[in-house]
């Protein structure tokens, strides 16, 4: 498998992107850590699903209990809980080679109405929390003289696509964008590799509103021209890929998994 012998941590994987990037990660024979802020009923169902993967489960009555996953609670908006996240992880563990940025939030208000608690919460868990959990894995990779570690940012279309009513979140996902350019420059003389990845229309809760209103969703399917949203496997591959040593001369980079929505303009 792609992934023997590596530990990953990946932020907010108690639904959507993230539970399936930490249940595929699993599937590829990685340890994972699952983090969540307010849904531990979704982390444990994470949990659930990463044990099953492993040949080693001992199914009794229905409970898991191999050591191929670990769960952690901690609030990526607060940089004190995130040092506490990534030391706890290495602690589990015993290190860290993957780390996958993913949990994010979005709150949908006219610019003129936005308040500073919205724009905080916003720029804390999708920018803030990034920069110090990548900082605290990059210094563990320091100090245990690693080579080859890994990070993945799961950024959005929005760190290029206008979205409007959404300006603090198209900007945090911006600073992801030039965060992970700029590392790439400074980390590469550590073995170290970051990318982004970035996701369109992707079925999940963070889109719960668009998806159960027609009049949205109509004509955003038809600005994708793969026909269709994304599943949350669509990302979880490519982060496979990007956490692989099949990536390992790519640094600095996005790639866009949309069906095609960012670059589609056509005329009438
Ligand atoms: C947002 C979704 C949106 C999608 C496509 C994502 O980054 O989280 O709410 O539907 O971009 O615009």
């Amino acid at each position: 498998m792609k992934l023997d012998g590596k530990v990953a941590l990946v932020t907010g994987s108690s639904g959507g992107i993230g539970q399936g990037i930490a249940i595929r990660l699993a599937k590829e024979g990685a340890k994972v850590v699952v983090n969540y802020r307010s849904n531990p009923q979704g982390a444990e169902e994470t949990l659930n699903a990463i044990k099953a993967t492993g040949g080693d489960c001992m199914m009794a009555e229905g409970f898991c209990d191999n050591d191929r996953g670990y769960s952690i609670g901690a609030d990526l908006g607060m940089v004190d809980d995130v040092r506490k996240l990534i030391d706890e992880s290495i602690k589990h563990f015993g290190t860290l080679d993957i780390l996958v940025n993913n949990a994010g939030i979005e709150k949908h208000a006219d610019f003129w109405d936005v308040t500073e608690k919205d724009f905080e919460a916003v720029m804390n868990i999708n920018f803030k929390g990034v920069f110090f959990a990548t900082q605290s894995f990059v210094k563990h990779q320091i100090s245990e003289g690693k080579r080859n570690g890994r990070i993945i940012n799961i950024s959005s279309v929005h760190e290029e696509l206008p979205f409007p009513h959404f300006t603090a979140y198209c900007a945090s996902k911006g600073a992801l964008k030039m965060m992970t350019r700029n590392l790439s420059v400074e980390l590469g003389a550590l073995g170290i590799t970051i990318n982004n990845v970035a996701p369109g229309a992707i079925e999940t809760p963070i889109n719960k509103a668009l998806l159960n209103d027609p009049s949205k969703l109509e004509p955003l399917l038809k600005n994708i021209p793969l026909g269709r949203l994304g599943q949350p496997e669509d990302v979880a591959s490519v982060v496979t890929f990007l956490a692989s040593d099949e990536s390992r001369y790519i640094t600095g980079s996005t790639i866009v998994v949309d069906g095609g929505l960012l670059w589609n303009y056509q005329e009438q």
